[in-house]
């Protein structure tokens, strides 16, 4: 879904402190496009995903993402967009410890109409043989596989994902990463990935580089890169 954004503003109040996350930031972005949002600690990237995900409401501006015009919908209407089109990935997994692997990803299955096939799903996240497994029985990285599984099981057109590599060895990482540009690939979903590793962004179609609340650049890449073939140190 193509998304757009129009002079978003957002500000944050606690008590007398007023935090300016965002101040009059206007994107475009194309359907299937692999997005990295880049940018130091405390620039605006999460309050970005957040409120392009329908997580959080703007101060000012609008946000349009297909013919959904997110700054104007209700509470409600939000959970509906996000449930029906958006995954979420965080640095933490957020996996229910009692459950096991597949029943983790049934969760997400439960909330949509037409979700994907479960086991295939496993398989194409490589989580085939740990499906009766539970969360403390896997590596960090196969624990985000189950959270990019139960995310991508409702079918969505677009998979936000927040550091999703942050609490993951450099291998695993890199893993992980190839693993969300095959599924941009493949199933088409647009993936818009923040991190603050400037690596990552090799592996981008479109890079947006954040600062103070601001977008500093918005760049194509020229040559992008498989997840496998970049180092950080
Ligand atoms: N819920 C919140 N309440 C108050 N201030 C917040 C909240 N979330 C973020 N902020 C502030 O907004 C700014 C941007 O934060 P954030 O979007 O989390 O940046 P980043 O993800 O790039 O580290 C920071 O100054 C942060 O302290
Ligand atoms: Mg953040």
């Amino acid at each position: 879904m193509p998304i757009k954004l129009k002079k978003v503003e957002k500000v944050y109040k606690s008590g007398d402190v007023e935090t300016r996350a965002l101040r009059g930031v206007s994107l475009d972005l194309s359907d299937g496009d692999f997005v990295v949002v880049l940018g130091p600690s405390g620039s605006g990237k999460s309050t970005l995903l957040n409120v392009m995900g329908g997580l959080d409401h703007v101060t000012k501006g609008e946000i349009s993402i297909d013919d959904f015009t997110i700054h104007e919908m209700s509470q409600k209407a939000l959970t509906l967009f996000r449930r029906n089109h958006v995954g979420f990935i965080f640095q933490q997994y957020n996996l229910l410890q009692t459950l096991t692997v597949k029943e983790n990803v049934e969760i997400g299955a439960r909330l949509v109409e037409n979700p994907r096939d479960i086991d295939e799903l496993l398989k194409r996240v490589g989580l085939k043989d740990h499906a009766n497994k539970y969360p403390f029985q896997l590596s960090g990285g196969e624990q985000q596989r189950v959270a990019i599984a139960r995310a991508l099981v409702k079918n969505p057109k677009m998979l936000f994902c927040d550091e999703p590599t942050g609490a993951l060895d450099e291998k695993t990482a890199k893993e992980i990463l190839a693993l969300l540009q095959d599924l941009n690939k493949s199933l088409k979903t647009t993936v818009i990935l923040i991190t603050h590793n400037a690596s990552i962004a090799q592996i981008a179609d479109v890079v947006v580089k954040m600062n103070s609340g601001e977008i500093a650049e918005v760049s194509r890449t020229k040559e992008t890169l498989s997840a496998k073939d970049i180092h950080w140190g």
